[in-house]
């Protein structure tokens, strides 16, 4: 694209505030996840930053928002955490589900339906399956016995499926309704028992709705994703040892950070962004992005710029702002 201040001043001009902006296409809806990021920001940033085919890192991967981006956009692309569950996420947000494929799965959820209709009617010698015992005695205190019921069949039924892209899918979605279905209040923070809970739809009927809308959403990012190659590694990112120094074209993150090991595989003259927001804690704010910036001049990261973003979606720490800071290997 083009030269460094030209990017920069392309780059200010944007809206970052992306108040209406829709971040649940393709897969980005799949799941929630704690601290994700919106679309838009790895979009843009890696539009500016890398070229097609070039090899993109998040080595802070969480739900996979880097990568799912970095396949629309054309670039390769590795992304790691110590999360099995993030790592299951990004993998089903990246992976193309072929149409037929996506017809088995619909129909997956329609095969089910005998089944829960005897649960319903509480029929245990039509079911046909065996739903297995609860697997934990505090259950009980999050899940009322019909949720429970369902949700082991549903569970016993997706481990049965062969197929590993189907079962994952199938996984990610079942996944996704657990707190929904569950007695727990909702939103971000603590986990806790809400002591008075709304009535709630049933667990396979919600399932139904996640797959359907799941499914929509992989039609969309068959439509746009790219050929491009995805790695996700469930490990921990202090120790990059198996990439080579210089050998990673843009480095696009959430915090946390390791800085030392990502400018040591960023190449030469190449860029690493870092989104970063300010909690606020006990009604003080506390300054992540300055002290992230001290950190990443000493260890040899030039600052190109800092773009500060109002966020006007709450998340975790109750962060009403957040920083990209764009830093360069030089
Ligand atoms: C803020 S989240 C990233 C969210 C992501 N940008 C998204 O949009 O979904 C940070 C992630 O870093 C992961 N993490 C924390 N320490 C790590 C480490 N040492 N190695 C690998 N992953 C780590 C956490 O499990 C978490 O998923």
């Amino acid at each position: 694209m083009f030269n460094e201040q030209r990017k920069i001043q392309y780059l200010t001009g944007l809206d970052w505030a992306l108040k209406s902006a829709s971040t649940k296409y393709a897969t980005h809806g799949y799941h929630p996840y704690a601290s994700r990021y919106i679309p838009q920001i790895p979009h843009y940033l890696i539009s500016v930053f890398s070229k097609k085919n070039d090899l993109v890192l998040d080595n802070f991967l969480g739900s996979g928002t880097t990568l799912v981006e970095s396949k629309i956009l054309g670039r390769d692309a590795i992304g790691l955490d110590v999360n099995p569950l993030a790592c299951l996420i990004a993998r089903v947000k990246t992976t193309n589900i072929q149409k037929c494929d996506l017809e088995e799965i619909c129909q997956f959820c329609l095969s089910l339906d005998k089944d829960i209709q005897s649960l319903k009617n509480n029929d245990k010698h039509n079911t046909s399956i065996l739903v297995g015992d609860i697997p934990h005695p505090n259950i009980l205190k999050w899940f009322n016995q019909s949720s429970i019921s369902e949700l082991l069949l549903l569970k016993n039924r997706i481990d049965s499926i062969k197929k590993k892209k189907t079962r994952e899918f199938l996984l990610v979605a079942f996944s996704s309704i657990l707190r929904a279905v569950s007695d727990a209040t909702s939103g971000f923070g603590n986990l806790m028992l809400n002591l008075h809970p709304p009535p709630r739809i049933g667990a396979y009927q919600k399932f139904c709705r996640v797959v359907t809308s799941m499914v929509e959403g992989m039609k969309q990012y068959n439509q746009t994703s790219t050929h491009s190659n995805v790695k996700i590694l469930n490990s921990d990112s202090r120790n990059l040892n198996f990439l080579q120094d210089h050998t990673i074209d843009f480095i696009c993150t959430h915090p946390p950070y390791i800085l030392v090991e990502m400018k040591r595989v960023l190449a030469k003259r190449k860029y690493c962004c870092i989104v970063i927001g300010n909690p606020i804690y006990k009604g003080k704010t506390w300054h992540l992005n300055e002290i992230l910036k001290k950190d990443s001049l000493k260890v040899g990261f030039a600052l190109i710029k800092e773009i500060r973003r109002r966020k006007y979606r709450l998340t975790m720490g109750n962060i009403k702002e957040e920083y990209v800071l764009i830093l360069k290997n030089e």
